[in-house]
């Protein structure tokens, strides 16, 4: 058993607090970026999110042909977040790369990143698609291998750790960008997926995606929705991507990024200190709307100032010191 102590060494607050961070060689104005799904259909709506103080933003999830997604009802709001079975929807990377382009214009111009999120069905499929998106101007790639219910496409993928690792090697190959590989919550061996995608050259680890869900509407006497299950995102995964991250950081030496359940500053210091190096806000954009990735950086900053932190670094794993025998070592050297 792991017996684990809170960390009570005194801080003074720091009178600033520096949020700008470095990541995989990246750097990004705050750590609070905007979770691939929402608000990222277009160029126009991601630069409206940097424009509003997104620490970085990640694309919709892009593959090679156009595809019409799941029947609807797509989305429900549930207690606790959301269900969604949109079933990767998307134009195509041929007829997405222009929104790519206008979200970059407004990316470098505040040192803002953009991630161009990707989805295939095979090695091949990312490796193509990775060197389109980088052509479009994308600053790095995160793979999505989690997706709920998309057959053959996501989650399945993802659950095999020899197919995690040539995935992100075929797309490391074909593009020299930063690449972060969005894991999901439903695998049995983290510590081994983890190690595949470091062994496939990844920069980082995206945690958590969606968890399978459903709800019924007991008028109808069906689920709601089209696609029966769904991903369910919000508040109610937030302990789990706590504790996926808190695994993580205990088992890898990659930068982890953390996304799960995050509308609030204190939220967002919640991961950091679990061992995020970055986090990422998705469905409390609907409650707070599109300025909520600068309003939890905000907030952010007034909690790492209160504990006296002066910069995000210091804070990231914070929750692991005095865990013990259990805990592994805290030397400041991850998140560069
Ligand atoms: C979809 C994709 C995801 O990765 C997810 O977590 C939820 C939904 C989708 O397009 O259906």
């Amino acid at each position: 058993m792991c017996a684990k102590s809170i960390n009570t060494a005194p801080r003074t607050p720091s009178p600033m607090t520096d949020l700008s961070t470095t990541v995989a060689g990246m750097g990004f104005p705050n750590p609070v970026m905007l979770a691939s799904g929402i608000l990222d259909e277009t160029g126009a709506s991601m630069a409206r999110v940097i424009r509003e103080g997104a620490g970085g933003v990640v694309t919709k999830s892009i593959g090679l042909e156009p595809r019409l997604g799941h029947p609807n009802p797509t989305v429900v709001e549930v207690q606790g977040g959301l269900l969604n079975a949109m079933g990767l929807p998307n134009p195509g990377m041929a007829a997405y790369a222009d929104e790519i382009r206008e979200a970059k214009r407004e990316g470098e111009k505040r040192g803002t990143p953009v991630i161009a999120s990707i989805f295939g069905a095979n090695p091949e499929d990312f490796a193509i698609l990775a060197r389109m998106a980088k052509d479009a101007g994308a600053d790095g790639i995160e793979l999505n291998l989690s997706c709920p219910h998309a057959k053959g496409l996501g989650l399945e993928m993802g659950q095999d750790p020899l197919m995690v690792r040539d995935i992100m090697k075929a797309a490391k190959a074909s593009s020299a960008l930063p690449i972060f590989p969005k894991l999901s919550p439903h695998v049995n061996d983290l510590e081994g997926m983890a190690q595949a995608a470091e062994d496939g050259g990844a920069d980082g680890i995206v945690v958590i995606n969606t968890l399978r869900g459903m709800a019924i509407d007991v008028e109808a006497r069906s689920p709601v929705l089209g696609n029966m299950t769904g991903g369910l995102s919000g508040l109610a995964i937030k302990p789990v991507g706590l504790r996926v991250v808190y695994e993580l950081y205990q088992h890898t030496e990659l930068p982890i990024i953390g996304v799960g359940g995050i509308g609030s500053g204190r939220d967002a210091l919640e991961y950091i200190m679990a061992g995020a190096s970055l986090v990422q806000v998705g469905t409390a954009i609907l409650y707070r709307g599109p300025g909520a990735c600068g309003m939890v950086a905000k907030e952010l900053e007034v909690e790492l100032e209160r504990l006296g932190y002066a910069n995000v670094e210091e804070a990231v794993g914070a929750a692991h010191e005095g865990a013990g025998d259990c805990g592994r070592r805290i030397d400041g050297e991850r998140g560069q």
